[in-house]
């Protein structure tokens, strides 16, 4: 939080929102459905590419705000596997501008001892992405900042099929299979996000009011925030925003707030409120 007051000139409108913001309560983990670079272009009378290649920019800003701010861990939703499915070229045009922000963004990454990591079956991506990706990892990787993963041919259930087959490998290999008892622990150390928190903050892009096949397993009670701004607009005042939102939250997960909690013992203790 300090680093990022630093950048904050008295007068800048987003010092305030900055300074609205707990730095003993920020989100571990946030993580981010950038969506709407389509719709963004279309308003503009643009190729759909350059909604994306105006997202780069609302990446960079975001990156750099989160880790400022003290983030833990940043997870951006970059390429679904389902993105497969759209043009070659606009495929084509996502895996230069992700070449283009590694080449790019390793100085800040560095300058502000940011770890990447890549989750998703990365294998099949294209070996100079795959390269490129895989060499940014591994130069960031004694970098003790915040961690940014970036969710590349990414899908929830992908990941789980995943996990479980890495499960049943690892018995079949150490000869555990036939006592195997699964439970949530095991799954969890199983998924590509294995060594990080679950998000505490899930923000989606654009309005729509979806999951998308993002982190099925790890969003089981990260509270949702949900901007009509479309990525390729999304900057520091949004996230701040975002941010202070999920700091007026109420996270009881499936239990009760420590108010109800009390209230709910005097009643057991059959004395009434006044
Ligand atoms: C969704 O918008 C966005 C994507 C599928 C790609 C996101 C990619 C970037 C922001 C740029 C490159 C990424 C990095 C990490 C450098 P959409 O195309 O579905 O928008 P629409 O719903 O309006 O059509």
């Amino acid at each position: 939080m300090k680093a990022l007051l630093e950048t904050l000139r008295p007068g800048d409108p987003d010092r305030k929102l900055a300074e609205s913001i707990d730095p003993l309560r920020l989100p571990a983990h946030i993580a981010i459905i950038m969506d709407g670079n389509g719709r963004w272009a279309r308003q503009r009378s643009l190729p759909r590419v350059a909604g994306h290649k105006a997202g780069v920019d609302a990446v960079r800003e975001t990156v750099e705000t989160c880790a400022r701010l003290g983030i833990g861990a940043l997870t951006l939703y970059a390429f679904s596997v389902e993105n497969w499915k759209r043009p070659r070229t606009e495929v084509e045009t996502l895996w230069r501008l992700l070449r283009f922000y590694l080449h790019r963004e390793l100085d800040l990454l560095q300058e502000n001892r940011i770890r990447l990591s890549a989750l998703g079956r990365i294998d099949a991506l294209p070996a100079i992405v795959r390269e490129d990706l895989e060499e940014c990892c591994s130069k960031t990787a004694q970098n003790r900042g915040m961690r940014l993963n970036l969710a590349i041919n990414y899908g929830g259930r992908a990941e789980l099929v995943d996990a479980f087959n890495r499960i049943l490998d690892n018995a079949r290999r150490d000869g555990s299979l036939p006592v195997l008892d699964v439970d949530e622990d095991l799954i969890s150390s199983a998924l590509y996000t294995r060594d990080q928190p679950d998000p505490d903050l899930l923000i989606r892009t654009s309005g729509e009011m979806r999951v998308s096949n993002f982190l099925l397993w790890q969003i089981a009670y990260s509270e949702l925030y949900v901007t009509e701004t479309l990525w390729p607009d999304f900057r520091r005042a949004h996230l701040l925003r975002a941010v202070a939102d999920y700091q007026k939250r109420d996270r009881r997960f499936g239990g009760l707030t420590a108010s109800e909690d009390d209230e709910q013992l005097v009643e057991v203790a059959g004395v009434r409120k006044a």
